[in-house]
């Protein structure tokens, strides 16, 4: 049995961008996982210090491609991605600060956060880069 919260549905068919979405949802998995067993907080930490790296560069990739196609939602979608960012720091400094309460609750809201990212701004990047004519600029 699996607790993973991928799912079928989350994969866009863009395999670059589905591949990091799966390690993405992988890593805040675990993060949850450690939290929910109370292992100690640097090692949570050492979690999502590897989530945050990724992140970035993730949503970096996502972005450029978004530039090179000109996608017309570009500012709308980075904004998201900056409070994502912004609050796996948020819970990166609640976890350091042993704050439990705080960090299981971020940690939750995160969850949901992303993969309705993932279901929503994503799949409409998605279908628009799948529309006949859209190709990158370079
Ligand atoms: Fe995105």
């Amino acid at each position: 049995m699996s607790d993973s919260t991928w799912t079928d549905d989350l994969s866009l068919g863009v395999d670059a961008i589905d591949r990091e979405h799966h390690l993405q949802v992988d890593l805040l998995d675990e993060v949850v996982t450690s939290l929910d067993r109370a292992r100690p907080a640097a090692e949570v930490v050492e979690v999502l210090e590897r989530l945050i790296e990724y992140t970035n560069a993730h949503f970096l990739a996502e972005q450029l491609m978004m530039r090179l196609h000109g996608y017309p939602l570009y500012q709308a979608h980075v904004a998201e991605h900056d409070e994502l960012l912004a609050e796996v720091r948020t819970l990166r400094d609640a976890v350091a600060g042993g704050d439990e309460a705080t960090s299981r609750a971020v940690a939750a809201t995160l969850r949901t956060w992303l993969t309705t990212h993932m279901r929503g701004m994503d799949r409409t990047y998605a279908d628009y880069v799948a529309q006949p004519g859209v190709t990158p600029a370079v």
